[in-house]
């Protein structure tokens, strides 16, 4: 990675947006409780200086080190002049990009990156964005050997890296897995800022281009291994979890199809089947559910400031993963899985406090454990990425816990 010969290692690009915001102090401590000789240099970027340097005092404040303003750099850069990309993009390694919703702002930032040399991490949960991406540079990106990696906040971290963390811990082949989200939104209720409503209400509103999409790509469908996993009504009991769930529409699922089509066909590894739910609760909250429409519409309102922080501070989440296989030596070929486990996932409040662990955990990898990447570079997910690293182990010391509830041979 171009690390020597440029200024900085990292730079938080819409540094001064909500989830920037956090972004940034989540680096800010990351660095303070590095070793020094393994303290990084690092930047912020965006339009307005004078709210980089408010979000950088803010930080300060709230990490009881008045020194950070003057330790980080400042770098003035706007999507609409290409070369304000450039020139952020050459004097890092590695740019997280904060800025949404990316199918408007993604693109230059990932070209400007791929140009430069630059690797770039996103928190995108646009799953349009994100395979165009891979279809368009997927192979520029490689040529120049550098990495680009969408979705690396809780859309979709936890979900494609539970399939690989349920994988690793089953005694045999895993074959199937389906998670289940609930979200504990305490009594303030869930929260999400305006650019992430923007970006979930427009990538819900472009499925009809993922189709078109996906048909046109022609892939070779991934081959299914075992019994194939049926798809629940789209309402539907789980017992296990004493809650009714619905399917989850977030970027989870297709995340997780591109890892295990990626783990398949590069590293010959079994391919997993999966899907993606959400717990809705008893009977009230489904009954409640169908008046309102979409799910997040019944939960979810924008709102701001103080009354936003205090939701955040009272809200978490688990991911239940149940999946099945096959032991050592068990056919998998007409006979019924033969074993099944239980793990989870579990981390504090999803959008603005895990995203930004789960975006820096996955830039201290990038930056550290290059050796345990795939080789050359590329635009990947972060289960392609990061299935050798030890960013597993990262994420549980820094919140987002991996943990194996149950496993057993039916
Ligand atoms: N994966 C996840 O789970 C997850 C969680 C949270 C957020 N996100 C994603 O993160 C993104 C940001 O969300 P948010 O709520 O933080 O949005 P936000 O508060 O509106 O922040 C947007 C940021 O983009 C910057 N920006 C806008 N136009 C720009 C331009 N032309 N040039 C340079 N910078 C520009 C803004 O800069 P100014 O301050 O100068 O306006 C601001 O820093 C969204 O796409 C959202 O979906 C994902």
């Amino acid at each position: 990675m171009a690390t020597e010969q440029r200024p900085y290692h990292l730079v938080v690009f819409g540094a001064s947006g909500f989830t920037g915001q956090f972004v940034t102090e989540e680096v800010a401590r990351e660095q303070m409780t590095a070793e020094q000789s393994s303290r990084l240099p690092w930047a912020v970027a965006g339009r307005s200086k004078e709210k980089l340097q408010q979000v950088l005092e803010k930080a300060a404040l709230k990490l009881g080190r008045p020194t950070l303003p003057s330790e980080v750099g400042i770098i003035i850069c706007d999507i609409s002049n290409p070369a304000s990309l450039d020139e952020m993009a050459t004097k890092t390694a590695l740019v997280l990009n904060c800025v949404g919703p990316y199918r408007f702002y993604g693109e230059p930032v990932v070209k400007a990156c791929i140009e430069n040399g630059t690797s770039c991490i996103d928190i995108c949960g646009e799953p349009q964005f994100l395979e165009v991406m891979h279809a368009k540079y997927h192979e520029k990106a490689a040529e120049k050997g550098v990495y680009i990696i969408g979705s690396s906040g809780f859309d979709s971290i936890p979900a494609d890296l539970g399939v690989l963390y349920t994988r690793n811990q089953m005694n045999g082949t895993l074959t199937a897995v389906e998670s289940f989200l609930t979200i504990h939104t305490g009594s303030e209720g869930l929260c999400i800022h305006d650019g992430t409503w923007k970006s979930a209400i427009y990538g819900f509103g472009d499925k009809g281009t993922l189709r078109k999409l996906r048909s046109a790509s022609c892939l070779k469908p991934v081959p299914i291994v075992g019994s194939k996993l049926k798809r629940r009504w789209p309402v539907s009991y789980c017992r296990e979890l004493n809650s009714y769930s619905i399917p989850f529409l977030g970027s989870d699922m297709s995340v997780v199809k591109r890892t295990q089509r990626y783990l398949h066909e590069n590293l010959q590894e079994s391919p997993v089947q999966y899907a993606a739910y959400v717990t809705v609760g008893g009977i009230t909250s489904v009954i409640k559910l169908m008046f309102a429409g979409l799910f997040f519409l019944f939960f979810v309102k924008s709102s701001i400031g103080r009354h936003l922080l205090a939701k955040m501070e009272s809200s978490s989440f688990t991911m239940t993963f149940f999946g099945q296989g096959y032991s050592h030596g068990f056919s998998t070929d007409k006979n019924k899985p033969n074993i099944r486990i239980c793990t989870q996932v579990k981390g504090p409040e999803a959008g603005y406090v895990a995203t930004p662990i789960a975006m820096v955990q996955a830039a201290m990898t990038l930056l550290n454990d290059a050796s345990d990447l795939p080789k050359g570079g590329g635009v990947f997910t972060p289960g392609a990425a990061f299935s050798r690293t030890k960013l597993i182990d990262r994420l549980n010391q820094h919140g987002i816990e991996f943990s194996v509830i149950s496993s057993s041979e039916v």
